[in-house]
């Protein structure tokens, strides 16, 4: 018998877990290997209803891998996710309305991140994904060979100039005082698989005409998050979603700045450099 059960959520990615109690979480020793063996395979778990607490979130994290610790909250492996202007972090997390992957500006990027919905919004914010994966797969052989040996820069500027079209001149010097990150376009993963590097940071393309380059991200930004190509969750209080984040673009839809929405996230250390 298979260790999970699992049930597409979408055409192109997501599965739901079924059947699955906190209990199991931490003890069925079959369950961690499974639960990474059906992510890789569907980019996005869900599980439904678990209302986990943050002491048995971090623990099942820390079955699957190394989690990352940011210690801006008590339990320090966890990461409260709100707009409320007391959360220092409220508007980096601003970010999250773009298409991205987490750490795109790092050496390493993070291997997979889960979220609890602890307080939903009643009108937005819900969570969409898309594969990157299949983003590269879905291209003609041609366009994966124009693809192959592009490289693209990555820039906090690009990110935040979506959310603040007419920067001050302070804003642009301090965007622009952060380090830029050159990754290759096709992501040559240890497994073998390619995917796709793109997202909100992706600025313009090395060596190309900049309206060119961008041009070229954009439309492989829209191909890969086309609407048949995604997976949107509606929250509902309780439920745990992990994606992997080496193979799966992200993003929150709208809400409002005033939201009570707020979620709690891990995130496990990544294994291997974008190249
Ligand atoms: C994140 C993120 C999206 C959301 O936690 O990295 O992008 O819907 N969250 O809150
Ligand atoms: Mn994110």
């Amino acid at each position: 018998m298979e260790v999970i059960a699992t049930k597409r959520l979408s055409e192109s990615l997501g599965a739901e877990v079924l059947d699955i109690d906190r209990d199991r979480l931490l003890s069925d020793d079959a369950l961690p290997g499974a639960c990474l063996e059906a992510l890789d395979v569907n980019g996005v778990l869900l599980f439904r209803g678990l209302h986990l607490d943050d002491a048995t979130q971090v623990a099942f994290c820390k079955r699957l891998g190394e989690v990352v610790s940011v210690a801006s909250h008590p339990i320090p492996e966890i990461t409260v996710i709100s707009l409320d202007p007391k959360n220092p972090l409220a508007d980096y997390f601003r970010g999250a309305f773009e298409w991205h992957l987490d750490g795109s500006m790092d050496d390493i990027p993070s291997k997979a991140s889960l979220l609890t919905a602890h307080v939903i919004d009643e009108e937005g914010g819900d969570t969409e994904f898309a594969s990157t994966y299949a983003a590269y797969e879905n291209l003609s052989e041609d366009d994966k060979q124009r693809c192959q040996s592009v490289r693209v820069v990555h820039t906090f500027e690009a990110s935040q100039r979506r959310m603040h079209p007419d920067p001050t001149p302070e804003q642009l010097a301090d965007w622009r005082a952060r380090p830029s990150k050159e990754h290759p376009l096709v992501w040559e993963h240890e497994t073998g698989r390619r995917s796709l590097v793109l997202g909100v940071t992706a600025s313009h393309v090395v060596g190309m005409d900049l309206e060119e380059g961008r041009d070229l991200l954009d439309d492989l930004l829209a191909r890969a998050t086309a609407p048949s190509q995604v997976f949107r969750h509606v929250w509902s209080v309780g439920d745990t979603v992990i994606w992997d984040n080496r193979g799966v673009l992200h993003r929150a839809c709208p809400y409002e700045a005033t939201s009570p929405r707020e979620m709690h996230r891990t995130t496990l250390v990544g294994e291997e450099a974008i190249k």
